[in-house]
């Protein structure tokens, strides 16, 4: 049954006050925490860091008391009871590469070498295990974005595990128990807006939709190695040379070339400006528009597409030309299926459609939103010429269901209950100053936000900025007011609130950040702790 959207209560009376999270503002914070860590997953190469990713020795006293740990006995309990599934073992390499974008040859980080990084796919019920190793000529990690796993496994350094130095490895091994379209990606800096980042598609071993075939699409914003431009460099332009959060940045590369900062982009659709950064291209599966992937299916086929934002800074607008999508999932969780023509996506949502398809060649366009450029790619199912690289299908145009016009599958929509648990996140700062933090505090490691283990918890997004953010949350799904979808992920435009609700059901320390990956590496960014 469909909940009436009036029918669930916003605000819960019996609910406790928001504990404010501890703060520390000693630089020594993040080694504490890391020297705290290393009790699961650890090798021997791996060593404690601070929060710009570089090993140092382990400080101590600096951990804020009463949480559970990454690698303690909660965590441990928690996947024992996610069972032990077949094991699936994979390596991934990240390295320096030479990657070709549309005629030119483009200097970058990517996994395994390539653009996308490669697809990983696990069933349902398996441990994915994943032998890491870090080719790079500095500190990474991999995070799993939008799998519930476990804490130790979520890739992020100085809070669940030590950053992996170059030259050496981590074991990743986690159950994973949901199907779903997720990605993977760095959790250092803003390596992200490297080439590193790839999908990961859980298979579902009783998948309940019929379809003939299936496209995966990760879709990105590009900029590092173009006339001399990469994402550290970016970020100093964005932070006019100054760091915040007590991070320590990455010496950037003299900044060369052009100015990367995007001026007055406009969205309605966003309510506001656009992005920050002005990137010379846009892909699909790592083509520009002027090379493009083509998809070749038969006419009437049905066909999975599987769209993830890999971007940096770049929310997509997304059609099929001539197709209506019918959404099923958003953010690797099913929804009751709802027809579009195109679809909205912040930086790393991801929405699942079907489409069947006619008979022609058709383009996928991915249009920047309020950026002017866009991507494409092409689903081809007979004869005719391919759509130009230019193409806007005028479903961009038509109509548009967003993730609060949806509605919550049955089978993963969140019981009635009282809230237990509120914080209040007040998203602040300005594209002036570039001061992005939630509560007014910029991020710093020993931040909490507290929550237990059995709780239902409300939180409560309020953007008093200019800008809209694309709020994430780990190693959970929480659910969008008055039976909305199951999402990771939700946009939050300027003068906006916006109410999810989750159960605490994953011990142990989660980010909690905006994925603009520029807004988070500038303080966007916090921790939800689970009381030990
Ligand atoms: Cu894609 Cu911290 O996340
Ligand atoms: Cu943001």
């Amino acid at each position: 049954m469909r909940p009436e959207r009036s029918s669930r209560p916003l605000t819960d009376p019996s609910a406790r006050p928001a504990e404010p999270g501890r703060r520390t503002l000693l630089g020594a914070g993040a080694a504490a925490v890391a020297a705290g860590l290393l009790g699961a997953g650890g090798t021997a190469a791996a060593r404690p860091v601070r929060a710009d990713g570089r090993g140092a020795a382990a400080a101590s006293g600096d951990v804020p008391p009463g949480y559970v740990t990454p690698g303690g006995p909660h965590v441990r309990d928690a996947e024992k009871r996610r069972g032990n599934g077949p094991v699936r073992q994979l390596s991934l390499l990240a390295t320096p590469a030479l990657v070709q974008l549309g005629g030119r040859t483009v200097r970058t980080w990517a996994y395994d070498g390539s653009l996308t990084g490669p697809e990983m796919r696990v069933t349902a019920g398996d441990t994915l295990a994943v032998d890491f190793a870090n080719n790079l000529p500095h500190h990474t990690t991999v995070h799993w974005h939008g799998v519930a796993l476990r804490n130790d496994m979520d890739g992020v350094p100085g809070i669940t595990q030590a950053a992996v130095a170059p030259g050496a490895s981590f074991p990743y091994r986690f159950m994973v128990v949901r199907p779903g379209t997720y990605w993977y990606h760095p959790h250092v800096g803003v390596q992200q807006d490297r080439g590193l980042y790839g999908p990961l598609i859980v298979d579902d071993p009783r998948e309940p939709l019929a379809y003939d075939k299936e496209w995966v699409v990760v879709l990105d914003d590009w900029v590092d190695g173009i006339d001399g431009s990469d994402p550290d460099a970016i970020l100093k332009e964005l932070n006019h040379g100054m760091s915040h959060g007590g991070h320590e940045m990455r010496a950037a590369a003299a900044p060369e070339g052009p100015s990367r900062i995007l001026k007055g982009s406009h969205s309605e659709l966003l309510g506001g400006e656009a992005g920050n950064v002005d990137y010379p291209l846009h892909l699909i599966n790592g083509r520009t528009a002027d090379d493009p992937e083509t998809f070749t299916a038969a006419p009437g086929d049905r066909i999975r597409i599987r769209l993830i934002n890999a971007g940096g800074d770049t929310a997509y607008r997304v059609a099929l030309g001539g197709h209506t999508m019918t959404i099923t999932h958003t953010d690797g969780h099913p929804v009751e299926h709802a027809d579009t023509d195109t679809l909205l996506l912040g930086m790393s949502e991801r929405y699942d459609v079907l489409v069947t398809a006619k008979d022609g060649a058709f383009p996928l366009t991915a249009l920047a939103e309020g950026k002017k450029h866009l991507a494409q790619a092409v689903l081809r199912t007979g004869g005719g010429s391919a759509p130009g690289p230019g193409t806007r299908p005028r479903e961009l145009d038509g109509k548009l269901v967003t993730a609060p016009d949806l509605y919550s599958a049955e089978s993963v929509r969140l019981p009635e209950r009282d809230v237990e648990r509120r914080h209040q996140m007040v998203l602040t700062g300005s594209m002036g100053r570039f001061n992005w933090a939630i509560n007014h505090e910029p991020f710093t490691p020993s931040q909490r936000y507290a929550v237990r283990e059995g709780e239902r918890v409300q939180l409560v997004f309020r953007n008093h900025t200019r800008m809209w953010h694309p709020m994430h949350l780990h190693g959970h799904a929480f659910e969008l007011a008055d039976g909305g979808p199951r999402k990771d992920t939700v946009s939050v435009r300027p003068g906006r609130t916006v109410r999810v609700h989750l159960d605490a059901d994953n011990p142990g320390l989660w980010m909690l950040h905006c994925h603009n990956v520029y807004h988070s590496e500038s303080g966007m960014m916090t921790v939800l702790g689970y009381r030990d």
